[in-house]
């Protein structure tokens, strides 16, 4: 049996305006991990269990464009496996589906690693880290990269589309409680959207794009300093800009209002938006505090993590 794990992630700054070439800074969380089992089968076919997303199906069931099996065909092509091997697949995690938190990019590199150790023709990380992009491009229409990089390389990313993988240094150690509004919200369509606010008045939208882009500039050199303060000015900058590009949500506001009134440094929503989930930096004796200050304000779950 061949096993592989991928952590799940968080973007602090630059979400939407990377889309557009503006950096980006992005974290994994290792709390939460897709798992992948793949061993040889004794019935024919390649049998797929799923039970975070209620499947059990045999490859040939399911329909092309299934994120899943996508990554299966994909990786058999690429192999040139004819006739397909027996196989069993177990899926699990503990990530919550379009939540922001990269599901999709964590089974993508979980599942191509699992696989191809097992078919004996195992992909480097910069292999991986292009096959999951290819795969994302397929099911979100146009995403930066950034999910993929910092699911497959799990370690902090300084993320420029098209540009060679910066990680950057934590000059103190802070720590960020994750609030999960429970509204499942699919990248591709907040994406689509902002898309369609730019393509209305491109030089407006490009100008909200760079002041984002100087934020996560700016942010970068924060953390290297550790001046916790100001990277929590900044995530509340970076909060209305979000707002602006209409990507925000009545519970995602609502979450992020309630982690500054109980103490947050700062606050806003991470991810492709409209749901899913939001951060909030808070000083280490804070943490309990802002998470039971979110979950009374319905967050569904919260998860307390250190960036280091
Ligand atoms: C999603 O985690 C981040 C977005 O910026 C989309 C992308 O970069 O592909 C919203």
């Amino acid at each position: 049996m061949n096993t592989s794990s991928a952590p799940g992630k968080i973007i602090l700054f630059g979400e939407h305006a990377v889309v557009y070439g503006q950096p980006a800074l992005a974290v994994p969380v290792m709390q939460v991990h897709v798992d992948v089992d793949v061993s040889d089968s004794a019935r024919s076919g390649v049998w797929i269990d799923a039970p975070n997303v209620d499947l059990q199906a045999e490859l040939n069931k399911l329909p092309s464009d299934h994120p899943i099996a996508s990554v299966i065909n994909n990786l058999f092509f690429l192999s040139h496996l004819s006739p397909f091997p027996n196989l069993e697949i177990k899926i699990t995690s503990t990530i919550p589906v379009a939540s922001g938190l990269g599901s999709g990019a964590a089974v993508t590199v979980a599942l191509t690693r699992a696989l191809t150790t097992h078919l004996n023709c195992p992909m480097t990380d910069e292999e991986v880290n292009a096959f999951t992009y290819e795969i994302e491009k397929l099911h979100h229409g146009t995403p930066s990269g950034i999910d993929n990089t910092v699911v497959t390389y799990a370690r902090p990313v300084y993320f420029v589309k098209g540009q060679p993988i910066e990680t950057f240094n934590v000059g103190q150690p802070f720590t960020i409680v994750i609030g999960d509004t429970g509204i499942s919200a699919p990248t591709r369509e907040s994406v689509g959207d902002v898309r369609k606010l730019w393509e209305s008045d491109k030089k407006y939208w490009e100008n909200v794009f760079e002041e984002v882009g100087e934020i996560s500039f700016a942010a970068r050199q924060v953390i290297e300093e550790g001046w916790l303060k100001m990277l929590g000015t900044l995530m509340d900058e970076n909060h209305t800009h979000l707002q602006k590009m209409t990507v925000s949500s009545p519970e995602l506001d609502h979450l992020v209002e309630a982690a500054r009134h109980a103490g947050a440094l700062g606050a806003k929503l991470s991810g492709g938006g409209r749901g899913g989930n939001m951060i909030a930096l808070v000083e280490p004796e804070m943490a309990e505090t802002v998470s039971r200050a979110l979950q009374e304000a319905g967050a569904k779950n919260t998860i307390i993590t250190q960036v280091a």
